[in-house]
């Protein structure tokens, strides 16, 4: 191992507050989201009673991230069915409420056939089915973060025999997006708790800054040496040999390896490649959707203009500057093109870390083979 780097003893845990849970109330059961819209300035509960109280929280990203998309779905269906709503209307909704994480569906769709499957035992047995089957996705989403983290950890330990990785990541995946410490940010946390992180690279991550507003606080509790930098400036620190690895997670992987991730993923796989660095994804296997046969025909979410052409922050603060109030940066009327997702090619990857084991070289067979040895499968 190479030279050891101090770990903060403060702030060990990413979060104070989960980033989802679900809790009895005396007056029905409620889904409690700490709101991400708001971070870091504020840690904010939201608290969802119906469906469409958390499709709005999955539409408006208070809630996101591909793990915790799933976890959510799951809860919202089991909302639906504890508190007596039409819970195919909620499956429905959503279901559709965001289109590109394959969790999301993964997660309604457990939940619902629990639910379906109880049908003869009637309404509270279908209540108690879903439930249970939410919170089965949320505990297997916990053990499967950690066993990613060792996973990953240990392929860092191969590709970069030296210690001391310099990490760059984009958008957030960490304990913000799971019930545990995530998919690539816990990688990244693993290699921090062990001493063998230098520093962690983030990208602001434009337009609705998962980056410098998420991954930033993440880093910060936990103590990680962190730079955050705007998306455009990776290619230079590339350039300047200052990156060792890439980690990031992913919405949805196709069945021939390509991965759906933030807008701003693939031209760091080009870079990557260009400049010799390993380009890993991290992901669970509930991920990995082996029906979407490539990456072409992974449906990528395209977002509002005005995320673009204003500076809307529906998390600012300070004297003058009101919560949610756009400033129009663009001309008026200018168009944009606002994919949240890109799609980055299986010959980019140099490998998919899952907690079923780790994929490489990324191919369709090898990827077929860790999804039929997961637990969950
Ligand atoms: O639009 P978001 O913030 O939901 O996008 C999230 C990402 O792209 C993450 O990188 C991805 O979900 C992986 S998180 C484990």
């Amino acid at each position: 191992m190479g030279d050891q780097y101090e770990v903060s003893e403060a702030g060990a845990s990413a979060l104070t507050i989960p980033s989802l849970r679900w809790e009895e109330l005396p007056e029905g059961p409620v889904v409690v989201l700490l709101d991400q819209t708001r971070l870091p300035a504020e840690e904010v509960e939201r608290v969802c009673t119906d469906v469409p109280a958390l499709v709005e929280a999955i539409r408006t990203l208070a809630v996101r991230g591909a793990p915790l998309l799933g976890i959510a779905g799951a809860y919202g269906v089991a909302l639906a069915a504890v508190r007596g709503f039409d819970v195919e209307e909620a499956v429905e909704a959503l279901a559709q409420a965001r289109p590109t994480a394959v969790n999301l569906g993964y997660g309604v769709r457990r939940a619902a056939a629990a639910y379906r499957a109880a049908a003869a035992g009637g309404a509270d047995a279908q209540a108690a089915a879903a439930l249970a089957e939410a919170r089965a996705v949320h505990a297997e989403d916990i053990e499967a973060s950690a066993r990613m983290a060792e996973h990953g950890l240990a392929l860092l330990g191969e590709l970069l025999p030296g210690g001391g990785h310099r990490i760059l990541t984009h958008c957030n995946a960490g304990a913000l997006v799971s019930g545990g410490e995530g998919t690539a940010l816990a990688v990244a946390l693993a290699a921090h708790r062990a001493g063998e992180l230098r520093r962690l690279w983030v990208d602001e991550t434009r337009p609705l800054l998962q980056g410098a507003r998420l991954t930033a606080y993440e880093a910060a509790r936990t103590g990680m040496a962190y730079t955050v930098l705007p998306d455009g400036a990776a290619g230079s620190l590339f350039a300047g040999g200052e990156v060792d690895a890439v980690l990031i997670g992913a919405d949805r992987i196709a069945a021939d390896g390509s991965v759906a991730n933030k807008i701003g993923s693939y031209p760091l796989a080009v870079l990557a490649r260009y400049h010799h660095v390993p380009f890993v994804v991290v992901a669970p296997t509930s991920t990995v959707d082996l029906e979407t046969e490539e990456g072409a025909d992974i449906e990528v979410e395209q977002r509002p203009g005005q995320e673009v052409t204003e500076f809307s922050l529906p998390y600012a603060q300070g004297p003058g500057v009101e919560a949610g109030a756009g400033i129009q940066v663009a001309p008026l009327g200018a168009q944009a093109y606002n994919p949240a997702f890109d799609v980055t090619p299986a010959d980019l990857v140099t490998a998919i870390v899952t907690e079923a084991g780790v994929v490489s070289p990324v191919t369709r067979n090898g990827l077929a083979e860790v999804c039929s040895t997961s637990r969950w499968s």
